[in-house]
């Protein structure tokens, strides 16, 4: 391992079936304001806004809600969140739901006390906030983004057709989440399988990336190993707890920075699967599975040593008397058919892309240069049209 780096994570986390009955202790550690968002109704039907409600209201809150955050939340939802937060005095955000909840949550924290355009700031120009930052608390009910335990916060401006990420720093960092698998039972299969393809994804992007030999790929290897065990018994029967809470468990540490730590990282699947997003609204683990395929046969052989040991250390694959030409082959055939195994979307043209949109795509692709191979705007438009 050749890098430095500084390490801390300073969420905390309550992981478990009984893990809702710690809010109430977290909750004495703020002002009596509780902006309460969530999406669009899951937490009514699960019951869980109710429990919510109840452990709030017994802790002598003043509730304000605010509903209605959509999956890929927008720039205009963001300006409605930060007014009503700074307008209620608002002492700590609780968001309840997915990664669009939690990343939205975060954005309105550092958006609430901000005068300008919180869009323009934090996402087009990248600025880190100088502003109060309102404290974020998550109870989360899908399993994919990470979003629990990091500063990421993805937001969509549909007018200027760009889903751009800002990942924070540890200042805006959830101050606990709340970790029940018992609540990601209720998520559609869709969802689900989305959730699990991001994990996946999360993982390669941070290991396809450097040649030394580094403790992060090993945790990498480990993750991608239970990830993949858990979701074909998952896939199966959705409610069995063992692996749902194994899931949630990786989806946690496979962006919490950990394994990242010491690396350089790749996340151009992320950046195409984002313009991708940006044109169709579509499921962001989905926009990652149709294009991962392409991308990662386009640029096996600039990173061929670490493709032929994923084979061998995630697949299991016999590296005896094969070429590293051969097993990087066969681990991305293993990957595809697990992918296949679990039901994740194989193809862009299955998320609405068509061919008109591929150049304005590749215009809102942002070309990174950490992984194997820096990608020029063809290319990207390439990986594209092999994806559909
Ligand atoms: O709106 P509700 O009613 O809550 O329904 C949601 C939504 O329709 C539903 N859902 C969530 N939990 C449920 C449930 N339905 C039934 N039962 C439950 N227990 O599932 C749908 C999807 O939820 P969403 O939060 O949109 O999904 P996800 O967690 O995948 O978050 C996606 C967003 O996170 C960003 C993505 O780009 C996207 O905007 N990401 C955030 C990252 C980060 N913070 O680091 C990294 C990721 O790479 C990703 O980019
Ligand atoms: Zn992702």
């Amino acid at each position: 391992m050749l890098g430095d780096f500084m390490y801390s994570n300073p969420t905390r986390l309550y992981f478990g079936k009984n893990a809702l009955s710690s809010l109430g202790q977290e909750l004495e550690n703020y002002g009596p304001n509780v902006l309460l968002t969530y999406g669009s109704g899951s937490i009514k039907k699960s019951g869980l806004y109710d429990e919510l409600v109840s452990i709030l209201s017994h802790c002598r809150k003043n509730i304000t809600e605010l509903p209605g955050v959509m999956s890929n939340p927008t720039s205009d939802k963001l300006r409605e969140g930060a007014i009503l937060a700074r307008n209620r005095n608002i002492d700590l955000i609780l968001a309840a739901g997915g990664g669009s909840v939690c990343d939205y949550a975060k954005a309105v924290s550092v958006s609430a006390h901000y005068d300008g355009d919180a869009w323009e700031k934090y996402f087009l120009k990248m600025e880190e906030p100088e502003c109060k930052i309102i404290p974020v608390g998550c109870v989360l009910t899908m399993v994919g983004t990470g979003s629990e335990m990091n500063g990421g916060s993805v937001i969509t401006n549909h007018a200027q057709k760009l889903k751009i990420g800002h990942v924070f720093g540890d200042n805006v960092f959830p101050k606990f989440s709340i970790l029940n698998p018992e609540y990601t039972f209720t998520l559609p299969a869709y969802q689900m399988i989305a959730g699990f393809f991001d994990i996946m994804s999360h993982i390669m992007e941070q290991y396809f990336s450097g040649t030394d030999d580094n403790t992060s790929d090993y945790l990498a290897e480990g993750l991608m190993r239970s990830l993949i065990t858990s979701s074909r018994i998952a896939v199966k029967n959705p409610k069995d707890y063992e692996a749902r809470s194994n899931i949630m468990w990786i989806a946690t540490w496979a962006l919490n920075t950990l394994i990242g730590k010491a690396k350089t990282q790749d996340w151009m699947v992320h950046m195409i699967g984002q313009s991708v997003g940006a044109y169709t609204n579509a499921t962001h683990g989905m926009t990652l599975s149709a294009v991962s395929l392409a991308y990662y046969r386009h640029i096996m052989n600039d990173g061929l040593k670490k493709f032929a040991r994923f084979a061998v250390n995630v697949w299991g694959i016999n590296p005896e008397g094969r070429s590293d030409e051969v097993l990087a082959d066969e681990g991305l055939k293993a990957l595809e058919g697990w992918m296949r195994e679990i039901g994740a979307v194989m193809s862009l043209k299955e998320l609405g892309v068509t061919p008109e949109m591929y150049d304005g795509i590749a215009d809102g692709t942002f070309l990174l240069d950490g992984g194997y191979r820096k990608l020029t705007r063809e290319e990207v438009i390439a990986v594209l049209k092999e994806s559909m």
